[in-house]
C-alpha cells in the first residue's frame, strides 16, 4: 500500500498560491487512492482469465495502474522540487547541464520550450540508455516517458496545475516556475545520477 506524502504550503513557494496548491494536492491524493484501489483489485482477480487487448476489465486495470502510479510519482517529484531558498544550481549541476546542453541558458530555454510543447509534464531526466541528460515531454502520466531514465526536475503543465491562478497564461506559470525551482532538491537528485 502506498502512503500519501503530506505536502505543506510554505512561504518559499511562489509559483502557485495556496488555493492552487491545495486543489492540486487533492488531485495528487486521488491518484494515491486509485493506485491502492487498483492494487487491491488486481490481487488474484478471476477477471484475468478474460483479459483481452480490445476491451476487458483487466485491460482497464492495467491502463489505470501505470497512469495512477506515474501520477503519484510525478506529482511527488513536482511538489518536492518547488520552493526552497537556493536560487541557482550548484557548480556540479551547472557543469552537467553545460556538458549536455552547451550552457545553462541553453538548457533553460530548451526546458521552457519543452514545457510549452507538452500537455502533461516536462521532465529533465538522465537517460540511462544513451548516458545523457534530456528534457523530455509527456502528454499524460503514462505517455512519453523513457523506460530507463531517472527524473531530476519535474514540471506539471496539465491545465489543472495552473488554471485556477493563471487561467490560460501557461507561459507566465512556466516562467514563475523557473524562478521557483528548489535547486537544493534538484542538485541532490543530480548527484545520485
Ligand atoms: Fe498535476
Amino acid at each position: 500500500m502506498i502512503e500519501k506524502i503530506r505536502f505543506q504550503y510554505t512561504d518559499d513557494i511562489t509559483v502557485i498560491n495556496k488555493q492552487q496548491f491545495e486543489a492540486h494536492i487533492r488531485l495528487y491524493e486521488g491518484y494515491v487512492d486509485k493506485i491502492n484501489e487498483i492494487d487491491r483489485i488486481l490481487t488474484n482477480n478471476p477477471e484475468r482469465d478474460k483479459a483481452n487487448a480490445t476491451f476487458s476489465f483487466y485491460r482497464e486495470c492495467k491502463r489505470g495502474e501505470t497512469y495512477a502510479l506515474n501520477g503519484v510519482i510525478l506529482h511527488e517529484l513536482y511538489f518536492e522540487n518547488i520552493g526552497g531558498k537556493m536560487k541557482m544550481p550548484d557548480q556540479m549541476t551547472i557543469g552537467q547541464l553545460e556538458m549536455y546542453f552547451g550552457s545553462f541558458n541553453n538548457w533553460k530555454s530548451d526546458f521552457i520550450a519543452t514545457a510549452k510543447a507538452s500537455r502533461g509534464w516536462a521532465v529533465l531526466c538522465y537517460d540511462q540508455r544513451s548516458y545523457r541528460l534530456r528534457n523530455i515531454s509527456l502528454d499524460a502520466h503514462d505517455l512519453g516517458n523513457i523506460a530507463y531514465s531517472a527524473p531530476i526536475l519535474v514540471l506539471d503543465v496539465y491545465e489543472h496545475a495552473y488554471f485556477l491562478q493563471y487561467a490560460d497564461n501557461k507561459t507566465e506559470y512556466i516562467n514563475r516556475f523557473m524562478d521557483n525551482i528548489n535547486w537544493e532538491v534538484v542538485c541532490d537528485r543530480m548527484g545520485i545520477y
